[in-house]
């Protein structure tokens, strides 16, 4: 199909070339702000700071993943604890009081001390970090690898409002931004792709955050189209701002 339509964006008034301009520029903007709210919407869902990765698995599956030192300990590490300091760290490790008992002298022995004895000669932060194992030497380095963590997806109502909101506006915005390139002077073809990119993009995007619930490996899915929309819609934009200024006189054919 080829649009009657040929001159391009460059063709219309300069009143309206003005107020487009305006509003593609506004629209970019939103973009980059709605990338920044998202991290800081997610950086901490999984109970760490920082974005990564288990943020989104946090929100969209939910995370279970047990504490590093205590899983050390039930797997029989380091072999040479003895079994009744090795029940007192776990249980320690299993309550709710991990930081008021760490150095506590009303258990048995504190924590702190079996750590200190048992673990320090190969567990100091120098060898730790040559070695590429956890330091026990400092309580914070401790506490980093006590806890388990135990995310809970966004409620199904919470997520269903999302999608409610998000799924009407950036589809429409979306085709906003599709119908306003298609106008341009650029090649409809190589415009094309793009638009596939966003659009298909959109719906791997909203279409993942539902099937993530049922499995992490759909959380790819979300980060990878929520980028193919973001960079795609971008980069339309981007031929819509560049086409409504390209000074090319209008075709007279
Ligand atoms: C003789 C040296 C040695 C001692 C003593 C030792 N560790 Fe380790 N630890 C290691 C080495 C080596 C590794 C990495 C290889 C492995 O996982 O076995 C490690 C790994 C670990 C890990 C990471 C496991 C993982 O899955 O990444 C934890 C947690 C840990 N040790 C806790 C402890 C605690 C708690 C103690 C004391 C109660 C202790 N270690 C005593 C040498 C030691």
């Amino acid at each position: 199909m080829k649009m009657e339509w040929g001159g391009g964006l460059s063709t219309l008034p300069l009143g309206a070339r003005l107020g487009l301009t305006g509003l593609c520029i506004v629209l970019l903007g939103g973009l980059a702000a709605s990338f920044q709210h998202m991290i800081y919407h997610y950086e901490n869902r999984d109970e760490r700071p920082e974005f990564s990765v288990d943020d989104v698995v946090g929100a969209y599956h939910g995370l279970n993943s047990p504490s590093l030192l205590k899983e050390a300990l039930e797997n029989g590490h380091p072999e040479t604890l003895p079994a009744d300091q090795r029940s007192i760290l776990i249980e320690w490790l299993s309550g709710s009081r991990i930081v008021e008992d760490y150095d506590s002298l009303d258990l048995e022995i504190p924590p702190a001390e079996i750590l200190d004895e048992q673990c320090l000669q190969c567990h100091t932060r120098d060898l730790a970090e040559s070695q590429g194992i956890p330091s026990l030497e400092y309580f914070d380095d401790i506490k980093s690898i006590s806890f388990s963590r135990e995310v809970e997806p966004t409620p199904v109502k919470i997520l269903a409002a999302s999608t409610h909101a998000h799924a009407l506006s950036m589809s429409v915005q979306g085709m906003m931004v599709l119908l306003l390139a298609l106008l341009t002077a650029w090649p409809t073809r190589r415009i094309g792709w793009i638009c596939a990119l966003m659009g298909l993009g959109l719906m791997g995007d909203i279409g993942g955050w539902w099937l993530a619930r049922y499995s992490p490996s759909f959380v790819m899915l979300i980060m990878v189209s929520g980028a193919a929309y973001s960079v795609g819609q971008a980069t339309l934009i981007g031929s819509i701002l560049l086409d409504l200024w390209r000074g090319k006189k209008p075709r007279t054919d």
